[in-house]
């Protein structure tokens, strides 16, 4: 194996051009960990956010005054390559998937991860641009429409339906959860929605979705915009609202205490979760074709500077993969 590898490196937060890509060492799996040669990866919101370092708090844990990790990337899909002390779950030549956010490094040819970390095999017959995509969007969808307690047969509202959060928020809620879902999206994306597991779509650009008649036992905001005021009027008695993103003036954060005190209904705040055993019910979802990521572009690694352009434009659909192929 070489001594050194390509990847994508920033050591100052800012637009997508502090990203270039460059010979760095390879990195040594110590005990526990595996090394994977890294077939594809994405770019982000989470990405984004840590290479912007933008809104201003990020910098709490991206770095105060220049990031912490200077190659990014959370999604992985490869191939075991090297195995370390005291790894006996996986084997080297297995292909894997799974989440790194924290650690990151996904950006680059190989990447060292824990085995008893958020990593799992990929179904077969699941491509690795397929499968890399498979765990951002999919983690914050699940920890969301769980917080809110989503359960079969319940109405689910979600807006931003097309998002990689929203994209998996549909598909996971109608047919892990068996919800039935009210996709909203502009329209060009009604087609996607319905395609997702939507029984019913609104064009956010013909018409104002809180004005709707229906009513719905929760409501999942995955693009982060309207607070919680604006769609109370959706919730029926008991529904729950939550939010991938804190509301123009943070106030998604405030209305599930204020909530808790007063009415009957209520906002709720989750805090993404990820491990081994959701990247397990991930990989059996997408074996199932109950989930499948939505990939809208795909950019090889030496052209990462061009997806982080498209991501920061905040209308990607699904999401962006890089592929990564040795030198
Ligand atoms: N909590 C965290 O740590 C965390 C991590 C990642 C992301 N996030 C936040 O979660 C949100 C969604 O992330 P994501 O990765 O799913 O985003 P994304 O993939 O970049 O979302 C893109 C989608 O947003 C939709 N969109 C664009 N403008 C819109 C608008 N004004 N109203 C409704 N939809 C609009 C577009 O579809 P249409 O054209 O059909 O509308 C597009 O498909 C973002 O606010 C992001 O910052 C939070």
């Amino acid at each position: 194996m070489p001594a050194t590898m390509r990847a994508a490196v920033h050591t100052r937060f800012g637009p997508p051009e502090v990203v270039s890509v460059r010979d760095v060492p390879v990195p040594t799996p110590g005990d526990g960990e595996l090394l994977v040669a890294v077939h594809a990866t994405t770019v982000n919101r989470t990405d984004h956010h840590y290479r912007s370092c933008s809104p201003f708090p990020m910098r709490a844990i991206a770095g105060w005054t220049r990031p912490k990790s200077t190659v990014l990337g959370n999604e992985f899909a490869g191939i075991v390559e090297t195995v370390g002390p005291g790894v006996q779950t996986v084997a080297v030549d297995e292909r894997v998937f799974g989440y790194c956010e924290g650690r990151f490094g996904a950006h680059a040819e190989h990447l060292v991860v824990r085995a008893a970390g958020n990593v799992a095999a990929i179904p077969d017959g699941l491509s690795f641009t397929e499968a890399a995509p498979g765990t951002e969007g999919a983690h914050y969808a699940l920890t969301h429409l769980e917080r809110a307690g989503v359960a079969k047969g319940d109405a689910v509202l979600v807006y931003g339906a097309t998002g990689a959060i929203g994209s998996a928020a549909v598909q996971l809620a109608a047919r892990h959860l068996g919800a039935a879902v009210t996709a909203v999206c502009a329209t060009p994306h009604l087609e996607l929605a319905r395609s997702l597991g939507a029984e019913r779509v609104i064009d956010y650009t013909a018409e104002d979705f809180t004005r709707d008649d229906a009513r719905y036992d929760v409501v999942f905001d995955a693009h982060g915009s309207p607070a919680y005021r604006r769609c109370a009027r959706l919730l029926r008695p008991g529904g729950r609202f939550t939010s991938a993103g804190a509301g123009p003036y943070a106030q998604n954060l405030l209305w599930p205490v204020v909530t808790r005190l007063v009415g009957d209904k209520r906002a709720v705040f989750a805090t993404p979760r990820i491990d081994q055993a959701m990247v397990r019910l991930l990989a059996d979802l997408m074996a199932s074709g109950a989930y499948r990521p939505v990939v809208d572009r795909t950019y090889p690694l030496e052209e990462i500077v061009a997806a982080y352009r498209y991501v920061a434009t905040g209308q990607k659909v699904g999401n962006v993969v890089i592929t990564v192929t040795e030198r």
